[in-house]
């Protein structure tokens, strides 16, 4: 993890979605929103960054920031955070549970998935309720980030979840949170691309951009799972991602919607 004082870099850019895994000298981690990315880096990236505007000339840089790791993380905690059944910590702290309640403790440094973005919350609201009327056991987390989803699942009850992530940074920043959540014996994480490694399980769940979804859902893929939540796209691709779907994936209505977000639970009807 960083050191407090250590500066970060922050860049905000304008154009779409950027390559799934970006090779830029001292990135830390990528945070995509609606409309914009934001990358961190620990120096000044203005050159390394003339050079990615001029292979990806869609993008342009609006803004940029810098400031101090821990404030930062002041920035991103607003804790306890409660979503659904979750209660979410980003330091070690004493919190009074309600009967039911589940604790997470996620540092998520500069990786996506402190639980404040609506797709995670979308995603941790859809594990909740499947949760409650269902018990896959084996879970495969396709973007895992801080790993918050696989966290989450593991504490619901699965036995044995595998979470992937394209981002070395995310696979270590996920590897601290099982540990201080006392999963790792339940989840192995994998640095990898969900674009051509699949490992088998009952639960899919894949918060990654709709770009991603459009290619992966382009074929049966999710008929060789029981279950699937699926977040990560906008309200207006919903009819888009609907079309996608194979026949055997019938979606749990309503959707789940949170600030424009949409998150799906899906149940496969082959099985
Ligand atoms: C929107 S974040 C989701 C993080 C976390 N699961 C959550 O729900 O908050 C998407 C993550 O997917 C990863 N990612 C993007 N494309 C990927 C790919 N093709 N294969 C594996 N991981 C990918 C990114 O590095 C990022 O950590």
């Amino acid at each position: 993890m960083l050191d407090p004082e250590q500066t970060l870099y922050v860049y905000e850019l304008k154009g779409g979605v950027p390559p799934a895994y970006l090779e830029l000298d001292g990135l830390l981690g990528v945070w995509p929103e609606a409309d914009y990315t934001y990358l961190f880096f620990t120096s000044p990236a203005e050159a390394i960054l003339e050079s990615f505007f001029q292979q990806h000339p869609g993008f342009s840089l609006t803004r940029h920031y810098q400031m101090p790791y821990g404030q930062w993380q002041q920035l991103a905690a607003q804790e306890p955070l409660i979503i659904d059944r979750f209660s979410i910590i980003t330091r070690q702290q004493s919190v009074e549970l309600m009967p039911g309640e589940i604790l997470l403790w996620i540092d998520p440094g500069v990786i996506f998935g402190s639980g404040l973005h609506p797709t995670t919350r979308g995603c941790l609201r859809a594990l909740s309720q499947l949760y409650a009327e269902a018990r896959p056991v084996r879970v495969l987390d396709l973007g895992t980030g801080t790993g918050i989803l696989a966290i989450a699942a593991a504490k619901l009850g699965a036995e044995q979840v595998e979470a992937l992530d394209l981002n070395p940074m995310a696979i270590s920043t996920a590897a601290a949170n099982c540990e201080r959540n006392g999963v790792s014996d339940m989840v192995r994480l994998i640095r990898g691309d969900a674009r051509d490694h699949l490992p088998d399980a009952e639960l899919l769940c894949v918060n990654i951009h709709f770009d991603f979804l459009e290619v992966f859902f382009d074929g049966p893929v999710l008929c060789n799972y029981r279950w699937a939540i699926i977040g990560g796209f906008l309200k207006e691709k919903l009819a888009r991602v609907r079309e996608l779907l194979p026949s055997c994936a019938k979606v749990k209505e309503p959707v789940l919607e949170e600030k424009g977000w949409i998150t799906l639970i899906v149940k496969i009807e082959s099985h």
